[in-house]
């Protein structure tokens, strides 16, 4: 039998702890995201649903991106124990310059349509963490407004090859002036993919006042109060445009880049230049071989080819093969430090996030950037401790098992 008794005041008062409540409801929402789910889930509830689903969706059936997260979820972490863990170093060189954290902002293109502060809250948050933020060709705030909010840190600017060439080329130019050290090439969108989430939705650019969007808008008043009361959207490099997204990328790309364009385009840039979009061990050697300075795995976060190549698997192979010879990166999928640190450990010299920095953005704007931004950093550093590594080169494939599942089948 447990003896009972009659609660006394005195032993209930340290039980009792009331906290001052959080007035600010930005802070508190912000504060008690403690997964990068988590922002998302608060993103989705304050965006209209195109612009939600735009950021959120890829590809057709969007197997490509399933398969990526899937990727990542299915590993196994080796730890070693009893290493003194007290003091953890989470940055190192990449590209011929420091980086605090092993990712970067990934470029992502009409940003201020997911939430009006858009890269200049991107590049604040990289500024903050001592990361790099890469601007899109399709960026919505100009090459110099981005590097006057980060004037001090690293801005890597996308490059999509356009029609008329002089004009892209003369992005790049403005981009080398403005101190840009790394320019991204991406050479997986010949053509743009089918986001069918965007052709249900109806989705223009810039967004469409129609009944729907009116309704859909009702609970979101501070996405529309942001949209109808700041700068209009309008994109850093091209005059505006009314009509889908797909419609616009196909209008505007050039669909007859070939490997000669991208020397071409080597020899007109002074800084470091990154091969973005490559998905076979082929073609990562054969950028290698002209002498790129890193290359990124990626699908393009499932937005292109659906039921593309996984780019976590492709990396222990590429990082072995041409690791040596060119820095290897790694997006698509990444949502959360263990992640990064699996993918570090499998070979690569860097991470970029393209929905974790989005998905912050649309929850709170620049401070939900830099809440996804933490939430990431503190993953890191927790998951090398709990690994037993200081440092991200003591990390190694003995540190990471990628278990089998949609493993191909003997040819
Ligand atoms: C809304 C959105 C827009 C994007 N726009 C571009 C772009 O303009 N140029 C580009 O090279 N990649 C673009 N990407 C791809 C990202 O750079 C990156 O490869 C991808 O987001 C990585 O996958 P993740 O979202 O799972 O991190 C975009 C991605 C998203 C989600």
């Amino acid at each position: 039998m447990v003896k009972r008794q009659i609660p006394k005041v005195r032993d209930l008062a340290p039980l009792m702890q009331f906290k001052k409540p959080e007035l600010n409801g930005k802070k508190r929402r912000l504060d008690a995201a403690l997964t990068i789910e988590d922002l998302r889930r608060i993103a989705k509830r304050r965006t209209p649903t195109a612009a939600f689903d735009y950021t959120d969706g890829s590809a057709e059936a969007e197997l490509s991106i399933t398969r990526a997260r899937q990727a990542f979820q299915d590993i196994e972490f080796s730890p070693s124990i009893l290493r003194d863990v007290s003091k953890v170093s989470t940055g190192w060189d990449v590209l011929g310059a420091p980086v605090a954290q092993p990712f970067g902002i990934a470029p992502t293109g009409f940003t201020r349509m997911m939430q009006t502060e858009g890269e200049i809250a991107g590049a604040h948050a990289a500024a903050r963490a001592g990361i790099p933020f890469s601007l899109s060709t399709m960026g919505t705030t100009s090459i110099e407004d981005v590097r006057d909010a980060n004037p001090h840190g690293r801005n890597w600017f996308q490059l999509y090859m356009w029609k008329d060439r002089e004009r892209s080329m003369s992005l790049v130019d403005r981009a080398a002036k403005a101190g840009y050290d790394t320019l991204l090439v991406t050479v997986d969108v010949p053509v743009a993919g089918a986001r069918l989430r965007d052709k249900r939705n109806g989705m223009t650019i810039p967004p469409a006042l129609t009944p729907g969007t009116v309704l859909n808008a009702l609970p979101r008043p501070q996405w529309w109060i942001d949209f109808l009361t700041t700068e209009p959207l309008s994109f850093a490099s091209i005059d505006r445009w009314s009509g889908t997204v797909a419609e616009l990328l196909d209008t505007m790309f050039d669909p007859t880049v070939t490997f000669e364009d991208l020397a071409w385009i080597k020899e007109q840039w002074p800084g470091k230049l990154v091969v973005k979009g490559i998905q076979t061990l082929d073609d990562a050697k054969a950028v290698t071989a002209l002498g790129v300075d890193g290359l990124v795995l990626s699908n393009h976060g499932g937005r292109q080819l659906d039921r593309a190549p996984i780019p976590f698997h492709l990396l222990p192979e590429v990082a072995r093969e041409v690791g040596k010879d060119t820095e290897v990166m790694i997006d698509t999928g990444i949502m959360s430090g263990a992640d990064i640190v699996a993918s570090i450990a499998l070979g690569a010299r860097f991470t970029l996030v393209g929905r974790v920095y989005l998905y912050g953005l649309m929850a709170g704007g620049e401070a939900g950037v830099n809440r996804a931004v933490d939430i990431l950093s503190e993953q890191v550093e927790r998951t090398m401790r709990l690994l037993g590594v200081t440092a991200l080169e003591e990390l190694g494939p003995g540190h990471v098992t990628q278990l089998e599942r949609l493993v191909p089948r003997p040819r």
